[in-house]
């Protein structure tokens, strides 16, 4: 019988080990905040370890195990129609305010959800909720893309496929059938979902055959760029709950259809090293270490390498393609990008990607308006209900609808 507590304070001990990570102290809500994170890490042990034996790849069981828990039906409410339908051969989710609840034409959002390319679903509690919200706080259509993740397709697939849904929507047409008002539709995604909302927006805004311009784009802390993992927010952030940088590096290959195997290399810069010649022409055109704020860089020394790898290029052409990385397209597309909300959080890997576009689009002369977290960390904004109900949670989401409900 003494081997039950002995057994116990393993487990305690081990748990604590597996659960406990120094925190910052701006961080609110730092306990559940770790234990939120060792579920993640958790579920991440086991697919990695089911991938080990064979049985399937760690990406698919993940979202397996996720979607089985999280999955939801398209339950309609006293406010809204909710229902699931098809945009041209992509499978979208459609949360409509009552008809008797609105007059004539009314406004609508186009949501991709996030997930490094790979999980989450417009149909999981979590967006389900949050798209939910958006549709009955703006009074709005929320169109929530269910495009294809990998390991099924990679680069540039999933952009194909929020493109063609979005195309299909701004039909004047179809907008008509929704009662949408042309004049006055969002754009809008959080992490890689913000990277996909990113590339469309640049994408339709060179499209001439696409007759209905959206209004606005809103980005919840977006990835936008694979060139530089050593930006002040990659280094102070590396290790942080829900996303760390070597998780996004291994996100980023798995989009672009890259081999783990370049990780290492790319964690200190050696992908875009002075001996690759893509890298010193985009440097020419491009020093994205200048268009970060003093207050963000803290002890910051930029990691440039003199010589590097420049056999990852020739594997990962996708590198230096700004449909990957939205941040480096040239101004002369950024001009014609709509009024831009972006979202950071400081405690956040990805936080410079989102500060630098919003400098970007400023100097292009876009009109941007920055929304940046104190205490806000990567994610944060889906983790605003039971039982992951997050106060940076609550704020972010709030602070987004609000700025929707006054710009669109
Ligand atoms: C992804 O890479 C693998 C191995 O390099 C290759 O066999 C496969 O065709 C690639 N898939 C796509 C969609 O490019
Ligand atoms: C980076 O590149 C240099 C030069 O090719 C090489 O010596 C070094 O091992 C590389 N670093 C990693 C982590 O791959």
């Amino acid at each position: 019988m003494r081997t039950v507590p002995a057994l116990l304070t393993a487990l305690t001990a081990l748990t604590a080990y597996y659960v406990y990570t120094p925190l910052p102290s701006t961080l609110a809500e730092p306990w559940k905040l770790l234990l939120l994170d060792a579920t993640f890490r958790l579920a991440q042990d086991l697919s990695n370890f089911a991938h080990y034996v064979g049985f399937s790849h760690h990406l698919r069981v993940l979202n397996f195990v996720s979607n089985y828990f999280d999955k939801m039906d398209p339950a309609s409410s006293i406010y809204l129609e909710v229902s699931d339908t098809v945009f041209d051969g992509v499978e979208v989710r459609i949360f409509e305010p009552k008809k008797e609840l609105h007059g004539s034409l009314q406004r609508s959002i186009i949501y991709v959800h996030g997930g490094g390319w790979a999980l989450g679903s417009a149909r999981t509690r979590s967006y389900d909720s949050l798209c939910r919200q958006i549709s009955e706080d703006v009074n709005a259509v929320v169109v929530s893309i269910e495009y294809r993740l990998v390991p099924n397709v990679h680069f540039p697939e999933q952009i194909n496929d929020v493109y063609t849904a979005t195309k299909y929507f701004l039909q004047p047409e179809v907008l008509a059938k929704y009662s949408v008002d042309p004049q006055r539709i969002a754009i809008s995604g959080d992490s890689a979902g913000g990277n996909l909302a990113a590339a469309v927006c640049q994408q339709l805004a060179q499209d001439e055959t696409v007759t209905t311009k959206v209004k606005l784009q809103a980005l919840i802390y977006p990835v936008l760029q694979i060139l530089d993992f050593n930006t002040p927010s990659y280094q102070q952030n590396m290790n942080m709950p829900i996303l760390s940088r070597f998780v996004m590096i291994k996100f980023w290959l798995d989009y672009l259809n890259g081999s783990h195997s370049f990780a290492h290399a790319m964690l200190v810069n050696n992908h875009t090293s002075l001996d690759v010649n893509e890298a010193i022409a985009l440097r020419q055109l491009l020093n994205w270490n200048s268009l970060l704020p003093l207050s963000f860089k803290k002890n910051y020394t930029p990691l440039m390498q003199s010589i590097g790898n420049p056999s990852i290029i020739q594997e990962v052409p996708a590198l230096f393609d700004p449909r990957a990385s939205p941040l480096i397209a040239h101004k002369e597309i950024l001009k014609k990008l709509p009024k831009t909300y972006i979202l950071t959080c400081e405690h956040d890997v990805l936080r410079d990607d989102g500060t630098m576009y919003v400098k970007r689009l400023e100097e292009a002369g876009v009109d941007v308006t920055h929304d940046h977290y104190e205490d806000g960390f990567h994610g944060c904004m889906i983790f605003a209900t039971w039982p992951t109900y997050f106060s940076a949670g609550a704020r972010t989401r709030d602070g987004y609808i609000k700025w929707l409900v006054e710009n669109l």
